[in-house]
């Protein structure tokens, strides 16, 4: 799609923009610290626990939040999806006014396997006697120590879905000409006249 068929918006809200860089940031802080950082996992705990205010704030903002960021407005069902992969290859930028139907899946896997990661860690106890999850004596021993290898699952998981984003990404600026990060910091996005 040419420019000149399309309208430049204000897209993003302040608040999905900041929660956005907010838990990029922090996801990849955490990723590594719980990988790479120190034995007494205290800084580990307080970022997941700043993540998990994070993804409660998204899931409201999902409800009641503004036409963009509202969940019903961009999950759409399988024949959408199917119908946007069509046009995927396209060598031109989708203009699309919000995530589209593929990207709408992208954004649930990832806040689901982010609630999976931290709700995890709120249970977890590896048994070294030090970094035992808040709720792990409510949650008792056999959930606790499952705990670690549901972690360590979902840590993969998270270092999976992250790259595919960024990767995908990645394509749109490359192959479709579109840049998607520049409106997830202004706010401000090309879409399609004929939407909206
Ligand atoms: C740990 C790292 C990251 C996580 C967990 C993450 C997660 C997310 C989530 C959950 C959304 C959906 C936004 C919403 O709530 O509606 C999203 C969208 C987006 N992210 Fe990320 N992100 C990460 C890193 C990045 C990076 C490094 C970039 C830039 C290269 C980026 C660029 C974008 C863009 C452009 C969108 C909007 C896509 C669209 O137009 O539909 N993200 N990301
Ligand atoms: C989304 C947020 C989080 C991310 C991305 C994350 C990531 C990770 C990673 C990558 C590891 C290393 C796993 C391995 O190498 O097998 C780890 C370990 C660990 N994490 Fe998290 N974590 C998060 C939230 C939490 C929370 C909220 C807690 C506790 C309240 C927690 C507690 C732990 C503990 C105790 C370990 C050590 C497990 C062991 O020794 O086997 N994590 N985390």
């Amino acid at each position: 799609m040419r420019r000149d068929e399309a309208r430049r918006v204000r897209l993003w809200d302040p608040a999905l923009r900041l929660f956005h860089w907010l838990l990029a940031v922090l996801v990849v802080t955490n990723w590594l610290l719980g990988k790479f950082g120190p034995s007494i996992m205290t800084v580990h705990f307080w970022i997941g626990y700043a993540i998990l205010g994070l993804l409660a704030f998204r899931l409201v903002w999902g409800i009641v939040g503004p036409e963009h960021a509202r969940f019903v407005n961009f999950l759409r069902g399988p024949r959408a999806v199917m119908a946007y992969l069509r046009h995927l290859p396209d060598r031109n930028p989708s203009n699309w006014p919000g995530h589209n139907p593929m990207g709408a899946l992208s954004v649930v896997a990832m806040l689901g396997v982010l609630i999976w990661q931290a709700g995890s860690g709120l249970v977890i106890d590896p048994e070294d006697f030090v970094n035992i999850g808040p709720l792990a004596d409510a949650a008792g021993p056999e959930i606790s120590r499952a705990a670690v290898g549901w972690h360590s699952l979902g840590a993969d998981l998270v270092l999976i879905l992250v790259v595919l984003h960024v990767a995908v990404i990645l394509f749109y600026r490359v192959w479709k000409n579109e840049d998607l990060v520049r409106p997830m910091v202004t706010g401000w996005k090309w879409v399609r006249r004929t939407d909206k």
